[in-house]
């Protein structure tokens, strides 16, 4: 994870810098650092642990001058996170400042291989051999920092993505990216470098994104150059227009981005549905997939692979896939699937889901089940990253940027597109009749209009966490479409209160998850009107009988629950697939109160990144 910016131009680079590295502070929060160039050609760089607000703290008093200058964001992989190990990196004259996202795997045997050239190490990061190398090649071979960036590139094994300083050239940064996300911004002779656009927008919409193997020159005044991994042949200029605005990097008046983003959700639903069902209401759209018609039409088997929410959101997919499909599906953790020598037969579909388009276990099995010959699609949130760039086709959940490091507008978003996809391969393949079609695309356009219903009880749900915010254990019971409800609304509540939390199938309790239930432990319960209802309702007695709290979320105008559970909060009735995007909704406000009324750092939970670029 951690994030990267790099600015040069005719700004104070730190302003520029300290601005990139609030909005990049989602991948990593451990500890922060910025170099930047004076112009009497001094390396300043100022490093601290903790959040980037430190960092401001600790430069107050500095010489914060230089119009070039490189950033980071920490989240700690190779040495604890403190000052030290904190980035930018520095070579040994004191000559290179680099920045890097990624894991170098090769670190140990080049860190030997330089220390015994007389190479001292300060830090206990896999960064700070990159840095030694680039300074060693330079020395070596003579050679400029733009060669020398290319020669280490090629020693290097692993994942980065890195911005490199020479105190001796205040006119240049040179950039590189394998496997970790870099966007370089085209301002009026200036230039903006980051992990992802957000740094950027502010200042100009025209980005490239760097493809893995490239190496980018960038000087103010001078046209962009981007070279191949040889460094020999200058490579075409890709320049997209971005289309995110300011505003939805700001959180709008809410105390958190996690609340707006979950109050965001009609919207964003809206927005994602948009242009998707045609006027009538009888079918789907959905260009990826209709490009693809003949893949979906024959393959055997569909595998989905992601990670964290999105595997929840994953597992309703398979539902609704082998529900109107009849197509198998088998849902993967990425991280397992690309270590299990999979079997992926000719003709399997790979979809890769994932907010970011960035998390590496889901990329890299993306990239294994494509060597095995299956065809790949990604259905991703964030435009123009590395997922949507690798396969041959894929959707986009359209839903905006989502920057609580808590997945929520995202999850709901995942779910309504694989909903979409299930009804359109459905319909291509004659496996569901065009009434039911039309009567789940028409309730599928109802849904920002429910959710918003549901949020007009947010208050209710406040009052709720209060009286469970000192509970030290939750259940999370659900079936069918909503056990993955239950696993994602327990997620919810570890990831933001630090509460344990087990999501389980209701059924599955009274063989050994019953044992722990007694009147400290309260059970939210998944109890809407659907094919189970009956068999939850039995399930809520098992735990009042033992003497369990109980919560549930049940459809509008349900008695026989509401008599039996401790609380009720209601949900609309719908067609029973959707049923998971309405339940979503009263578990991420209770999540988010409770971790609130904890005292907790909602958007940024402890340990936590949102996105994931490292094993
Ligand atoms: C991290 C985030 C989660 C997210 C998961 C997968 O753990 O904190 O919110 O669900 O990564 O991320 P992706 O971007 O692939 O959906």
């Amino acid at each position: 994870m951690c994030g990267i910016v790099g600015y040069i131009g005719k700004r104070r680079a730190y302003d520029v810098l300290i601005q990139g590295l609030h909005r990049l502070e989602y991948r990593g929060y451990d500890s922060s650092g910025v170099a930047m160039i004076t112009d009497p050609g001094e390396l300043n760089i100022y490093k601290s642990k903790g959040k980037v607000s430190a960092l401001e703290h600790f430069a107050s008093n500095k010489d914060i001058s230089g119009t070039i200058g490189i950033a980071h964001t920490r989240w700690a992989t190779h040495g604890e996170p403190n000052d030290i190990n904190a980035h930018p990196h520095c070579s040994q004259s004191g000559r290179i400042a680099l920045v890097h996202n990624g894991t170098i795997e090769n670190y140990t045997v080049l860190k030997e291989a330089l220390s015994q050239q007389g190479f001292n190490f300060v830090s206990q990061t896999d960064t700070e051999v990159v840095v030694q190398l680039i300074e060693y090649i330079m020395d070596n071979n003579h050679c400029t920092l733009f060669e020398a960036v290319a020669e280490a590139t090629k020693r290097v094994v692993g994942a980065y993505a890195i911005a490199v300083i020479d105190r001796q050239n205040p006119r240049q940064i040179v950039a590189a990216r394998q496997s970790s996300p870099l966007v370089i911004g085209i301002g009026e002779g200036e230039y903006f470098l980051a992990s992802d656009a957000t740094p950027i927008i502010e200042y100009t919409n025209k980005v490239v994104y760097l493809n893995d193997g490239e190496i980018a020159v960038i000087e103010p005044d001078k046209e962009l150059k981007v070279y191949d991994s040889n460094a020999i042949g200058k490579n075409k200029i890709e320049i997209t227009e971005l289309q995110m605005s300011i505003e939805q990097l700001e959180k709008g008046g809410y105390p958190h981005f996690m609340l707006k983003e979950i109050f965001e959700q009609p919207r964003t639903l809206s927005d994602c549905i948009s242009g998707r069902i045609t006027a009538d209401g009888k079918r789907v759209v959905l260009s990826g997939v209709i490009e693809n018609r003949s893949k979906f039409l024959n393959t055997n088997r569909i595998i989905i692979v992601a990670c964290g929410t999105s595997w929840h959101a994953a597992l309703i997919g398979k539902h609704l896939i082998e529900e109107y499909c009849r197509i198998p599906v088998v849902v993967e953790y990425a991280s397992e699937f690309r270590y299990s020598n999979p079997v992926v037969n000719q003709g399997d579909i790979l979809i890769a889901l994932s907010q970011s388009g960035e998390t590496a276990d889901t990329l890299a099995a993306l990239e294994l089940a494509k060597q095995r010959g299956a065809f790949v699609f990604g259905i991703c949130n964030v435009i123009g990253s590395s997922i949507p760039r690798a396969p041959p086709s894929g959707c986009y959940i359209h839903v905006g940027p989502e920057i609580g490091v808590a997945s929520t507008k995202a999850f709901t978003g995942q779910v309504t597109v694989l909903a979409m996809m299930a009804l359109l391969i459905g319909q291509m393949k004659g496996t569901v009749t065009d009434q039911t079609v039309e009567k789940i695309a028409t309730d599928i356009r109802r849904i920002p209009t429910l959710i918003q219903d549901i949020l007009s009880q947010s208050e209710k749900i406040e009052d709720l966490a209060k009286i469970f915010t000192y509970a030290h254990n939750f259940l999370y019971l659900g079936r069918g479409y909503n056990y993955p409800s239950a696993l994602e609304g327990a997620l919810k509540l570890k990831e933001i209160s630090y509460i344990h939390a087990e999501g389980y199938p209701a059924a599955e309790m009274k063989h050994g998850t019953i044992a722990l239930i007694d009147n400290d432990m309260p059970s939210v319960v998944i109890a809407i009107k659907d094919n189970v209802y009956d068999k939850t309702v039995n399930n809520i007695q098992q735990v009042k009988a033992r003497g369990g709290k109980v919560v549930a979320i049940v459809t509008e105008g349900d008695t026989v629950v509401r008599n039996m559970a401790d609380y009720v909060i209601e949900v609309p009735e719908i067609s029973e697939c959707l049923t998971p995007l309405l339940t979503a909704i009263p578990l991420q406000l209770l999540a988010y109160y409770i971790a609130v009324n904890k005292g907790r750092d909602v958007d940024q939970p402890r340990n936590l990144a949102k996105s994931v670029t490292v094993e």
